[in-house]
């Protein structure tokens, strides 16, 4: 039986389309499946909820926040990832930690809010107190007579426990390590290294804050993360950044397999112009890569948009079944953090703000719809969505579900 497959303007998968653009292989085929990757109770069920917290998000490395979080010494922010209480703080060091947010004597969380302190943390409960790397400092009356502390070898192992942490380019990741505390995580420099490598004309130590905002956004976290892969939407949903062939013209790239995404290599030149002012680019950048913009997914949760001269972040928690918080940050090269450059700066974060909004509305629409056992009938399309089938496809390995 002959297919489609064979007419000269189909795409196969893994080819270049007739538009040019790379199509990456994948689980799709050019014949409609009709059969959804994930199920649609991933998209809705507690169950199925919890239990992603557990397989996927304690397990590896995932975006738990910003440096700037806790930009001075002494600087406190509790976090959750995974549903298990974190706190990251910034020691006299300058270094970032993550440790769990449980006392080591009754285990209550240390704080909820943010807060700075001096030296040390203090648990109000029995007044125990630990430095900024974590040791516990003093655990008064320890003895029951006054001025008594804990042995040496007793305090030495009463430290808070700490999480596995890196930061890297403004971001701060955690690995939980399914909860084996003592398990000693790989280096996250093993994860990253491809992207690190395809980034490296651009110097991420140089990144300048510019804004932050979060969106609480009402639908399942893998909708935010397909959403963001989904290129096909670009000219119907934000018609305004650019012609319709500039928005169409992106090819797939699987960086490596958990992370992937796009890549519009002329895309700066074709979008529509997010300043006047242009604004200095964020390291070495060569000729050929002015134009290029990188959109990736770092499984899970890190959501980053890349030009030469600004560097978006989202990263997210997933707060319940249809409910997701985002972070979004906008970073630029540090010579751009001088007032002459404020209008452009807040002119770029309105433009990258309201394509952000634009996409509320559908992804409220696409968390309706997970209800339906229609959704379980979908088909993605080999020629638009082989990025999004891996992605899909590495949630269904990480949470063992079947097709
Ligand atoms: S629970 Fe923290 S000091 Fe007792
Ligand atoms: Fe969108």
């Amino acid at each position: 039986m002959s297919t489609d497959v064979d007419a000269p303007t189909t795409a196969r998968p893994g080819t270049v389309s007739g538009s040019g653009n790379v199509i990456v292989s994948g689980p799709l085929d050019d014949r409609p499946s009709g059969r959804a990757i994930l199920p649609a109770r991933s998209y809705t069920g507690r169950a199925e909820f919890d239990h992603e917290q557990q397989a996927i998000f304690s397990s590896g490395w995932v975006w738990a926040g910003f440096t700037h979080w806790v930009a001075a010494p002494g600087d406190v922010k509790p976090l959750t990832v995974g549903g298990r209480p974190l706190l990251m703080m910034r020691g006299d060091d300058e270094v970032v930690r993550v440790f769990h947010n449980a006392c080591r004597h009754r285990g209550m969380a240390l704080t909820e809010e943010p807060i700075q302190v001096t030296k040390r943390i203090q648990c109000a409960y029995h007044c125990w107190s630990y430095n900024l790397d974590g040791s516990l400092a003093v655990a008064p009356h320890y003895k029951r007579e006054r001025r008594t502390s804990p042995d040496t070898e007793v305090k030495d192992a009463l430290g808070l426990l700490p999480v596995a942490s890196e930061s890297w380019a403004g971001m701060v990741f955690v690995n939980l390590m399914g909860g084996d505390l003592d398990a000693v995580a790989p280096p996250l420099a093993d994860l990253l290294a491809p992207l690190q490598q395809r980034w490296a004309h651009i110097d991420m130590d140089r990144l300048h804050l510019t804004q932050e905002r979060p969106f609480d956004i009402d639908a399942n976290w893998k909708l935010v993360v397909e959403n963001f892969l989904d290129f096909y939407h670009l000219p119907f949903i934000h018609p305004q950044v650019g012609s319709v062939a500039a928005s169409l013209d992106v090819d797939d790239v699987v960086v490596d397999s958990e992370i992937l995404g796009g890549c519009y290599p002329r895309g700066a030149a074709g979008k529509a112009a997010k300043t006047d002012q242009p604004l200095p680019w964020l390291g070495d950048v060569p000729a050929e890569m002015l134009e290029r913009q990188d959109i990736f997914c770092v499984f899970p949760n890190a959501l980053l948009f890349l030009e030469a001269d600004w560097f978006q972040v989202i990263g997210f928690e997933p707060i319940a079944p249809d409910r997701t918080v985002e972070h979004m940050a906008v970073f630029v090269d540090r010579a751009a953090g001088n007032e002459d450059f404020a209008p452009a700066l807040k002119r770029l974060c309105e433009v990258l703000y309201e394509v952000n909004e634009q996409d509320l509305p559908i992804l409220h629409k696409l968390q309706a719809g997970r209800h339906s056992p229609g959704s379980d009938r979908t088909s993605l399309v080999s020629y638009w969505d082989q990025i999004t089938a891996h992605f899909q496809a590495l949630v269904a390995r990480r949470a063992g579900y079947s097709g």
